[in-house]
């Protein structure tokens, strides 16, 4: 495969035809609850082992390091017992996608950019996630090698007042055949206790942010070849359509749950 697909539709596998089609009856708009799904077997393992290939090969030179260590000031500057604060720690690659540089180019040459951006991505996402979207999306590619995670966050954003409600984000994962285990760890009542395997080949997973949660450090099969060892992951953010019913629902779901914390 020398370029992604025109379209999303065209890597489905016939479950993810038919959730594109018909939808999910148990969508997270059905699921105040629930912030998040997963899917597996909703892409052909080829084009998952092709994709992996396409991304290693024309990709993997283009990608920048992405590092916050744990600050020093977090633990020796505290002043009080279990007050501690840790911010947003991470360590993997990523694309700069914010601006027309030679990585962009790159992935615009080999028919991501399209994909992301094709009828059929938007409307998998919006079927699967139960909300109506708006169609002008965020996107990125991000690739895990041996060790790398990122630590506790819950991606709000609330000093962006179309992102302050919340948004959708979808993330299609392609791990390669020495990637033992990655796990995103995520708040359920509000406690991290769920679990998710994401080190699957073709994973998609479909959140409704914000939420608490974090990724375990890839860990890799001993003995694999070192190019075998990454989890690339190529996603896709979309701000909610307010006009639609279910999203004014979980609207009123987030107030109810501000005046909660605040009565707290
Ligand atoms: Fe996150």
């Amino acid at each position: 495969m020398q370029r992604f697909p025109a379209e999303f539709s065209d890597v489905l596998t016939d479950d993810g035809r038919r959730w594109l089609y018909q939808g999910h009856q148990d969508d997270l708009s059905h699921n105040p609850n629930r912030s998040f799904m997963c899917m597996a077997g909703v892409i052909q393992p080829r084009f998952c082992q092709e994709a992996y290939s396409l991304l290693n090969a024309r990709l993997y030179k283009y990608l920048s390091d992405l590092e916050q260590k744990i600050p020093l000031f977090s633990t020796w500057h505290m002043v009080q017992n279990y007050r501690e604060r840790l911010p947003k720690v991470v360590r993997m690659k990523t694309i700069d996608m914010t601006s027309y540089n030679r990585a962009y180019q790159m992935v615009k040459e080999i028919g991501l950019l399209q994909m992301l951006d094709s009828e059929s991505f938007y409307q998998f996402v919006s079927k699967l996630s139960g909300y109506r979207l708006r169609k002008k999306m965020g996107k990125q590619v991000l690739c895990y090698e041996r060790g790398d995670y990122i630590g506790p966050h819950n991606d709000h954003h609330p000093e962006d007042p179309e992102a302050s409600s919340g948004y959708i984000d979808c993330h299609i994962s392609f791990a390669g055949p020495g990637v033992q285990h990655q796990y995103l760890i995520y708040e359920q009542n509000r406690h991290l206790t769920e679990m998710q395997a994401m080190h699957h080949a073709g994973v998609i997973t479909i959140y409704r942010l914000p939420f608490w949660h974090y990724t375990t450090p890839l860990a890799v099969d001993e003995g694999s070849l070192v190019l075998d060892q990454r989890r690339w992951v190529v996603l896709g953010t979309f701000l909610f359509d307010k006009r639609d019913k279910n999203v004014q629902k979980w609207q009123q779901e987030v107030s109810r749950r501000l005046t909660f914390s605040e009565s707290e």
